[in-house]
């Protein structure tokens, strides 16, 4: 294999793709399994779901965040489906928290557990959570999430909030027809220390797709009729600076996530890893490599790292939306 190993030595920017980006971001997906059914995200029924024996053990997780340590992954995130529906999830974060040359560790949840969740994860050491609340009004919310625990949901971001959750990120899927009204989530930017992150609606398998997107250039030209926004000049966590804004006599921010209309490639830092194992090179492309010969039935360290290094090279240079993810997002994660 052609080695893209552009420095030696440990925790420095070891992986390199073809087209000249270095790699320090890895979204871990810790389950497939979710507490709710987004209508954008799965089917009533579900998705067909992954047998116990193919999720990887927790160990297993840590010794392949070691080894992406040592080759310059740096910011981790635990996504799912539902990341706390996974029994014992306290004890990952707390195995992953202190593992060298990882600086950023977050996770992203639909918050219903959290408020019981908060303090312990807290004491196994994150300090930032990514929340997934598309409506702050109930009726609206059982629409797009089949589901009435929004009050769950909220505490959860409350006690994000008590807990002193640092930066504190909320993900609205904007869906024509249902949630398309941001007012609420405005208000609440004023009002709260809460990141709103307003993002386009992907084709994932999704039904009447096409008449449910609302794209980038509309929400923006919403958001800066209700409210007076000033750029951005320091990013909030890892996010990028641009297309985000400050509200005017608020706490939070407002950013805008285009992955439809103004995608772009050029700054894509990361891969993907699934509760199956399998590293994913891009979330557009079914693509994927599995990891397991090197976890079972021991672990090989070498092995992994070459499976880093391949999966970082197969990392297409420029792709779009795509009708064939291979999976549904439940089961990679975002
Ligand atoms: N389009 C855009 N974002 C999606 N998410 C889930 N499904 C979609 C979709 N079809 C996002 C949600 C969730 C995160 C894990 O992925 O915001 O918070
Ligand atoms: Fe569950 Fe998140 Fe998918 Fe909603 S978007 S069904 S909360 S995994």
């Amino acid at each position: 294999m052609k080695s893209l190993t552009k420095k030696s030595g440990k925790n420095t920017d070891i992986l390199q793709d073809a087209h000249g980006r270095i790699i320090n971001y890895l979204r871990i997906s810790v389950t497939d399994r979710c507490d709710l059914r987004c209508t954008y995200c799965m089917p009533a029924e579900g998705v067909p779901q992954l047998n116990h024996s193919e999720i990887l053990r927790f160990e297993e997780i840590e010794a392949v965040v070691r080894v992406g340590a040592e080759l310059g992954i740096k910011n981790a995130r635990i996504t799912g489906g539902e990341p706390l529906t996974r029994a014992g999830i306290t004890s990952l974060i707390q195995k992953l928290s202190v593992i060298p040359g990882l600086k950023d560790l977050s996770i992203t949840t639909n918050g219903v557990l959290f408020s019981k969740m908060g303090f312990p994860l807290r004491e196994a050491g994150l300090r930032r959570v990514n929340f997934g609340i598309s409506s702050l009004n109930s009726d609206i919310y059982y629409k797009l999430t089949r589901s009435s625990r929004l009050p769950e949901a909220l505490e959860g971001l409350e006690a994000a909030i008590k807990l002193g959750f640092e930066p504190i990120k909320l993900n609205v899927v904007v869906i024509r027809g249902i949630n398309e009204d941001l007012s609420d989530f405005i208000t609440l930017v004023k009002e709260k220390p809460v990141h709103v992150r307003f993002i386009e609606y992907m084709r994932i398998g999704a039904a009447d797709y096409s008449s449910s997107f609302v794209p980038a250039s509309e929400i923006r030209r919403q958001i800066g009729a209700a409210v007076e926004l000033e750029p951005l000049n320091a990013p909030v966590g890892c996010g990028p600076i641009q297309n985000a804004w400050r509200v005017s006599g608020g706490q939070g921010s407002i950013a805008i996530i285009a992955p439809v209309t103004e995608h772009v490639c050029e700054y894509c830092n990361r891969l993907r890893l699934t509760a199956d194992g399998h590293l994913r090179p891009c979330l557009f492309s079914a693509d994927e490599i599995d990891i397991k010969p090197a976890l079972r039935p021991a672990f090989n360290t070498e092995m992994l790292k070459s499976l880093f290094v391949e999966a970082t090279q197969k990392k297409p240079g420029n792709l779009r939306e795509t009708t064939d993810f291979g999976r549904s997002m439940s089961q990679i994660g975002g």
